[in-house]
């Protein structure tokens, strides 16, 4: 296999031949990048210690964040799980295929570096039709983290992961851009009852409406506790441009302002009914949309123009805090961290 850095990277449509191509690099030990209807992953075989090392290696992944493994709909997951309790049972029937993953009690199953040591497996079953059909063709657990460099912007479209990778994969699967825009919801289903561990399309509401309760995790950093979902230690989602986020828009337009002082480039991401308070030829603006759907759909595509055209991002918090707009929020919270620690 080529060194890193100086590998080819090919963008190609699902085709079966294409397929095929992807499998046999899977089976090789390679990567290749898969569309989701969350955003892109960086595939690999979760049963192979060396492809899944590599995936940590291309990405420059801390090796205590645990991946996800993904598998199609018909794939059985006793295969991978060592126990299924009945409310997940429920979940699945609810929403998969779909952006939800499940952490199950498993150990042994797939490469122990996929879980970072822990006694337990996160499985998704992705509903893009091109995952579906690249998971068919493999027929194994593929680990997927999304498949941009450590800490930066997820990716929403093949584009996206070629400007991280190009050089370092060989094949990107392109499936078009992803609908949901933010990533899967992780709910641990190793209790009584669910546990989101990351919000995402499918809210706490929607888990709790199918199996009667759903707690959020709250890590409690200064306890010294050893945190469940290592992913929440890190800083993510970053766009590379200074970015701050305002809760008020006075402060917002002040911060515009100074920066425009300094000769900066300025660029302001908020949500349409703001755009108007910022009619400005010196500032860019990165229109998030009205809905929550739309604004998670739009997030990481935004994030990821902001850092091509402006030295300061200012962001505006939107105004709903439910539903959808907790997994929202917690990414613009992310990647409005500018130091590298925890933020809730
Ligand atoms: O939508 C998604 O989930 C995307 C697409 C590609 O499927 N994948 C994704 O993977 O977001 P990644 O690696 O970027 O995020 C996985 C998250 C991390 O926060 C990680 O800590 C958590 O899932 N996670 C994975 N395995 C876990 C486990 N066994 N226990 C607790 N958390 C786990
Ligand atoms: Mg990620």
């Amino acid at each position: 296999m080529s060194a890193l850095n100086d590998m080819k990277t090919e963008i190609k449509s699902i085709t079966p031949d294409v397929l095929n191509e992807a499998k046999n690099i899977i089976f090789d030990g390679g990567v290749v990048a898969i569309p989701t209807e969350t955003v892109y992953g960086l595939g690999g075989n979760a049963f192979d210690d060396e492809a899944t090392k590599r995936i940590f290696e291309v990405k420059g992944r801390p090796n205590d964040n645990p991946l996800i493994a993904h598998v199609h709909k018909d794939y059985d997951l006793l295969k991978i799980i060592d126990y299924d309790p009945p409310y997940a049972k429920k979940l699945r029937q609810a929403f998969l295929p779909g952006p939800l993953t499940l952490v199950y009690p498993s150990t042994g199953k797939v490469s122990p570096y996929v879980s970072c040591g822990l006694h337990t497996l996160a499985v998704r079953i992705p509903s893009h039709e091109g995952a579906q059909a690249f998971l068919k063709a493999v027929d194994i657990p593929v680990v997927a983290p999304s498949a941009n460099i450590s800490k930066h912007v997820s990716p929403t479209s093949a584009q996206h992961v070629y400007d991280d990778f190009h050089g370092k994969i060989p094949l990107i699967l392109d499936g078009g851009v992803c609908e949901g825009g933010i990533e899967s919801t992780v709910c641990d289903v190793t209790g009584d009852v669910p546990v989101i561990l990351r919000p995402g399309l499918i809210t706490r509401e929607m888990i709790a409406a199918v199996v009667g309760d759903c707690l959020e995790y709250v890590p409690n950093f200064a306890s010294g506790e050893k945190v469940k979902s290592p992913g929440v230690l890190y800083k993510h989602y970053s766009p590379r441009c200074q970015t701050t986020l305002f809760t008020d828009i006075v402060a917002a337009k002040q911060a515009c302002q100074t920066s425009i002082l300094e000769n900066k480039r300025v660029a302001v991401l908020c949500e349409s009914k703001w755009i108007e308070q910022f009619q400005d030829e010196n500032v860019k603006i990165l229109n998030l949309g009205a809905t929550e759907e739309e604004m998670a759909s739009k997030l990481y595509d935004l994030l990821r123009e902001a850092e091509k055209i402006c030295d300061v991002l200012v962001t505006i918090e939107p105004d709903k805090k439910d539903g959808v707009m907790v997994g929202v929020l917690n990414r613009l919270r992310k990647a409005c961290t500018s130091v590298d620690v925890p933020h809730k």
